[in-house]
């Protein structure tokens, strides 16, 4: 399949503004991390495409499915099976809200930096110019430590980089950050 495909989904789907563009931060984020796991001599079977196209997908029925825990990612699931997506990308879209088991690099990946990426928006927002581009990793870091900042962004969740990514917290933010300031006017931030 390609981001085309991915793309047609997301529409089909129904998804806000909003909710877009958290799957294309993710996407994003998504293709660094495979660029990272590579320089470190990393062997796929999924392509850097297929990696951001879990990422622009995880939560694509999120809004569909009225935000149910039960349903979410059944609708997605759905559609990927039409066009006989991969099933490492289904499971990995699955795994991020515990529907499979995540053990595959790709669905390790998407589950420890879709919150990353919520909390790294949140501190753009309180930046007086509200850009990506005003965040910096400290600041990223700082707010990581504050619980009571973008409460919803589960910390224990974004830590999984070190346990399951062997990636440090702040190089994790580090290549997230970059990505999405890398695309910051296609996320309009
Ligand atoms: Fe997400």
């Amino acid at each position: 399949m390609t981001k085309e495909d991915a793309l047609k989904i997301l529409g089909e789907l129904g998804n806000s503004k909003n909710m877009a563009n958290h799957g294309k931060a993710a996407g994003f984020a998504m293709a660094a991390l495979f660029d990272y796991f590579k320089s470190k001599g990393q062997k796929f079977e999924l392509s850097k495409e297929d990696w951001e196209i879990v990422g622009l997908l995880h939560d694509a029925d999120y809004e569909k499915t009225n935000k149910s825990l039960e349903l979410h990612t059944e609708e997605t699931t759905k559609l990927l099976n039409q066009i006989n997506a991969n099933q490492i990308i289904i499971n990995a879209i699955r795994g991020h809200c515990d529907k499979s088991p995540r053990d595959t690099l790709i669905a390790k990946s998407i589950y420890a930096v879709d919150e990353l990426t919520g909390l790294i928006v949140a501190c753009a927002l309180v930046q007086p110019d509200k850009k990506l581009n005003s965040v910096t990793v400290e600041s990223v870091l700082r707010k990581f430590k504050d619980k009571s900042f973008a409460a919803g962004a589960n910390r224990d969740q974004i830590k999984t980089c070190e346990t399951e990514l062997s990636i440090p917290l702040e190089e994790f933010i580090l290549i997230t950050l970059k990505s999405m300031q890398e695309k910051s006017e296609d996320l309009g931030l």
